[in-house]
């Protein structure tokens, strides 16, 4: 595409043909004004001005070591819920450390757009199949965004520059034999978008269902294409690689998660395996069935299969048919339910490609919440995951009546899709979805997340900054003169320092692992014990030098918590950062230790609070009338739900 690519200082242009590169993106954006492709390369991380300039990265990025991260690409058949919000936030976090850490990161995400399900939601919404993908990508991107996600590429299947890597991809696995013509015959979950055959499925109140999902499935049988694991590469079948990889290199982190299988994840696959009904993959569909989506090519009466499209994204996205293409990925985030996806078609794929496997892939659990609708005499709650095709998700919005751009509307709290919206910021939703249990299913409640709001972002990480800055005990408004020598004479202060000095550590550790609740558990401690030294010390009853002690040991550890705690709550991170006076050079993971020696800082002054306590808010207060009607109503509504029983 283009042969060239230098970089100086600031920033590079891309012209057409040729990149090069000008020390100030100020200069180059006037040079190229009104053209519209320019790439910012600030810190030696090239961000795109504009996004149709995306898919220039993965070539800038080739220049340097680079890591990829992905998350699966979004349906785009509704709107975006808690549950796609936490594999964004956890992919986020991860790039985010990764960042810190002075590493360059492809962070990859997107949308899925062809497929059967999309061109349902479509008929259902009224809407052109190709308005209703714009539409919800739209809300994905808003999503993204307001969530303080970051991601360097935002990839649509529906894109040219991805059907074309489709195609070449299919090409040359048909022409290396991996693709076969035949009759195929089995049960298709739309829902799914998955191909299943009987024993994964059971019948449920006379209606045929998968064993996992509980979606509905139907038959059918056409003749399609197929890719067989049973394709040779270089001597060895690609199911025999994949079991190779599977067993040497344990990619699939955690293991398994808490209280639900005996088996790892990898011997549940492995057994898979065994019972060879996933030896033959379809990966197409009749075109007269399903016309939404890429054409095989030289066959106009097949369209590609929707996950054969999806699981290609991730190659369009990092630069497949460029030269030189970044591969392979660092981390794949996925949630439990498309783990058999990623972990036997696509590495059979990239096997027969003849290209690396991802090095990890970390499954998270699901989202559940609770099944309002049940018939449940003994009134014990029953949790669902949340999932928009049942109408049981917490969906999420960009919040218009706060335009600071942080703040997120949640409707569906109360299990009821509009009895409830309630705006949260940002920082509060990825802290409140960093706390869970990764290594289990987490059930969606409200009350938790305004309590970890009010208890730990506001009673103790803000408190600490407001205690420490206010003027009863900071009457200069400063971070006074830091010497670390000094304050290891201070007997009482030992402890707290010894924290601080392995803090940093800890948390790296907790969060190389993905145990982000461990690592935010221990933020904590440091908080709450510096937070104690001033119960008990009292500082304001001490003399000037004494008291300057005091307050730097504890702007010192609010700053260390804000660097450990830029990926998780950015906004929040950083705007106690700025107060403190930290440059952002200064942010870094490695500037997360005690300092030896600091000079004395004016204080940025921070009128407004940082975070507000929440209140838990109400579904609508019924009037009398309404009551009344609803009492009227009661015991027509018995009937309806005991009508569903039967
Ligand atoms: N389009 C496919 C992925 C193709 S990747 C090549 C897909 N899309 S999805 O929109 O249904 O799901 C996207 C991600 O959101 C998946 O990782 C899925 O696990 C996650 N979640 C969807 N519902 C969820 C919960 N209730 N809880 C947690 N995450 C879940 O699958």
């Amino acid at each position: 595409m283009f042969k060239k690519l230098v970089l100086i200082g600031g920033a590079a242009i891309y012209t057409g043909t040729v990149l090069w590169g000008v020390t100030k993106y100020r200069k180059a954006k006037t040079t190229l004004k009104g053209e519209n492709n320019v790439l910012y390369i600030k810190n030696s991380k090239p961000r795109p001005v504009s996004e149709e300039f995306c898919h220039l990265l993965p070539t800038l990025y080739s220049e340097q070591e680079c890591c990829i991260i992905t998350t699966p690409i979004f349906y785009a058949n509704g709107d975006p819920h808690i549950g796609h919000a936490y594999t964004s936030i956890m992919a986020d976090v991860m790039a985010r450390c990764q960042s810190l850490d002075d590493k360059t990161v492809l962070y990859v995400t997107g949308m899925d757009e062809h497929g059967l399900k999309i061109k349902q939601a479509a008929t259902k919404n009224k809407r052109t199949v190709q308005a209703q993908c714009d539409y919800v990508s739209q809300q994905f991107c808003d999503i993204v965004k307001t969530s303080e996600c970051s991601p360097t590429t935002f990839i649509r299947t529906t894109e040219e520059r991805h059907c074309n890597v489709v195609q070449a991809i299919w090409t040359r696995l048909a022409k290396d034999g991996f693709i076969k013509k035949k009759i195929y015959s089995g049960y298709y979950s739309v829902s799914d978008e998955d191909v299943v055959n009987k024993r994964k499925t059971i019948v449920i109140n006379g209606k045929r269902v998968t064993k996992d999902s509980r979606q509905p499935v139907e038959t059918f049988q056409e003749e399609n294409y197929v890719f067989s694991l049973l394709g040779v590469k270089n001597g060895e079948s690609l199911k025999d690689l994949v079991i190779k990889w599977l067993k040497l290199k344990s990619p699939i982190k955690p293991e398994v998660l808490e209280n639900q299988s005996s088996l790892s994840y990898c011997e549940q696959i492995l057994r898979e395996l065994q019972k060879n009904d996933l030896d033959e993959w379809s990966i197409s569909r009749l075109r007269s069935n399903n016309g939404w989506g890429i054409q095989v090519p030289g066959d106009s009466t097949q369209t590609i299969h929707v996950w054969f499209d999806a699981l290609c994204s991730y190659l369009t996205a990092t630069g497949y048919l460029n030269e030189p293409h970044v591969w392979p990925p660092d981390i794949q985030v996925i949630g439990k339910d498309i783990l058999k996806f990623h972990s036997i078609l696509w590495p059979a794929i990239l096997l027969a490609l003849g290209l690396d496997l991802p090095k990890q892939i970390f499954v998270h659990g699901h989202w559940l919440v609770e099944d309002v609708n049940q018939n449940n005499p003994n009134k014990r709650k029953k949790w669902i995951k949340m999932s928009k095709s049942t109408g049981t998700a917490v969906t999420l919005q960009r919040s218009n009546t706060a335009n600071d751009g942080h703040f997120l509307k949640m409707k569906g709290i109360a299990g009821v899709p509009d009895e409830l919206s309630v705006t949260v910021c940002s920082s509060t939703l990825r802290y409140f979805l960093l706390r869970s249990r990764e290594k289990n299913d987490n059930h969606f409640q409200y009350e938790r997340l305004v309590d970890l709001h009010n208890t730990e972002l506001v009673n103790k990480l803000c408190n600490l900054l407001s205690r420490c800055t206010s003027e009863k005990i900071n009457p200069t408004e400063e971070f006074p003169k830091f010497s670390r020598k000094k304050l290891t004479e201070v007997g009482y202060l030992q402890k707290h320092l010894k924290e601080l000095g392995v803090l940093k550590s800890v948390v790296a550790k907790k969060f190389a692992e993905f145990q982000y609740s461990k690592g935010i558990d221990a933020i904590l401690c440091a908080i709450t014990s510096a937070d104690s030294i001033i119960t008990s010390k009292k500082p304001w009853t001490l003399e000037a030098t004494q008291r300057e002690k005091i307050v730097s040991i504890c702007l010192e550890t609010c700053r260390i918590a804000a660097i450990l705690l830029q990926p998780i709550i950015p906004n929040i991170s950083s705007q106690i950062l700025d107060i403190l006076g930290i440059k952002e050079k200064k942010r870094k993971w490695r500037n997360a230790i005690l300092q030896e020696e600091a000079p004395r800082r004016v204080l940025k002054k921070n009128k407004k609070p940082l975070l507000k306590r929440m209140k838990i808010q109400k579904g609508k207060e019924k009037g009398w009338f309404s009551s009344l009607i609803s009492l009227f109503l009661k015991p027509f509504q018995w009937l309806k739900k005991s009508e569903k029983m039967t």
